[in-house]
């Protein structure tokens, strides 16, 4: 049967919740809830239930399930007053601010015996599904390297994201889905953590950043974020023992060159204007394969579906209190390297 659902907050990230409980299978859009009284019009506007306070919400037995989407400071008290009244809840990224404040969260919810999960919706993105593809299947060897960037050239958005008190800032903002996605790629065997943050157009928090991870096997990982780039660089980037893997742009398939003889008896040298190069001469296809990837089959409503099977028992939630654990560490270990200056322990 499918759950009844409550959106809290109806704005830009709610009214998408909104949207695809309108054409859901697993889930019955109840309402919204906004202490906004526009956002409360427009919903009435367009036939949506609008709770009057998030009291009627936490009182109505009905609902089984409330997505919280509102500014990221606030959703610690309003996640647990949900599960102390006996929901199911789904909370926007990031959770929180801190793994003391995530650790309560996760206490309310085992309490309460309710499913609490945080939406990492960009398990879905294609770019990343490709990138997981060819990493797991193993077909350029072991990866020693990969590079995942997200770069616009607009700025920090003007409204809370700019703002510290409200949890603003690119690593809570993009950071979360970027650490989220490499670590279902890479697994969760961090040693270091360095990372640098951006205030280009923001001084009160990043507006972009650079983050490295180093992982027990010395492989690494590089996150990088950007605001304020008017040539943005490739999405993905990774290398492996044998061969490349290399995705120019989210809406582009992944383009893989494997090497398929290491030696070449005779190089032709690079001239560049101030000498020649062996080095780095370019391969050609006596020793290279070339080939793109088919973009991987997804649909970011079976993040609902899972949820509500986990609910009845009948599967187990796809972003674990470990994962949500992990991501928020990493978010901690960067803002500290960023603020010391070094390399931290992880
Ligand atoms: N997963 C994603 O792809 C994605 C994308 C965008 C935003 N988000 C997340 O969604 C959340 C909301 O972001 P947004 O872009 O929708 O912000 P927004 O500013 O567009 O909307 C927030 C809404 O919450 C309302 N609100 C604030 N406090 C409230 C409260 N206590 N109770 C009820 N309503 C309240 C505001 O009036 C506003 O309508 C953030 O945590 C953000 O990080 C996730």
């Amino acid at each position: 049967m499918k759950k009844n659902l409550v959106v809290v907050g109806y704005g830009g990230m709610g009214s998408w919740h909104v949207a695809h409980a309108l054409e859901s299978d697993v889930v019955n859009l109840k309402g919204i809830y906004d202490i906004d009284p526009k956002k409360t019009e427009l919903a009435r506007s367009k036939g949506i239930y609008a709770y009057s306070s998030y009291e009627e919400v936490l009182n109505d037995k009905d609902v089984d399930l409330i997505t919280v989407a509102i500014p990221n400071d606030q959703h610690k008290d309003v996640v647990i007053a949900a599960l102390d009244a006996g929901k199911n809840v789904i909370c926007e990224k990031p959770v929180t601010l801190s793994t003391a404040l995530l650790e309560d969260m996760i206490a309310a919810a085992k309490k309460n015996n309710k499913v609490f999960s945080v939406h990492q919706n960009r398990r879905f993105d294609v770019d990343y599904l490709a990138m997981k593809q060819i990493h797991d299947s193993g077909e350029i060897g072991k990866i020693f390297n990969i590079e995942s960037r997200v770069q616009g050239s607009r700025g920090i958005p003007s409204d809370w994201r700019g703002m510290k008190q409200y949890g603003g800032g690119m690593i809570y903002d993009w950071g979360i889905h970027l650490i989220d996605q490499i670590m279902m790629i890479k697994g969760k065997n961090v040693k270091y953590v360095y990372c640098r943050l951006d205030n280009i157009t923001n001084k009160e928090v990043d507006d972009g950043f650079k983050l490295e991870l180093i992982y027990d096997d010395e492989s690494r990982a590089y996150i990088e974020l950007g605001t304020y780039n008017f040539i943005a660089m490739p999405r993905f980037y990774m290398q492996g023992m044998s061969g490349t893997a290399l995705i120019t742009d989210w809406r582009e398939k992944a383009k893989v060159t494997k090497c398929k003889y290491w030696h070449e008896s005779d190089v032709v040298p690079v001239e560049t204007a101030a000498g020649l190069t062996k080095t780095m001469a370019p391969r050609d296809s006596v020793t290279v394969d070339e080939y793109e990837v088919e973009k991987p089959a997804s649909n970011v409503h079976d993040y609902y579906r899972n949820f509500c099977a986990t609910i009845d028992g009948k599967a187990t939630q796809l972003v674990t209190y470990e994962d949500m654990l992990f991501d928020m560490k990493v978010m901690e270990a960067a803002f500290k390297s960023a603020e010391l200056g070094q390399v931290i322990e992880f």
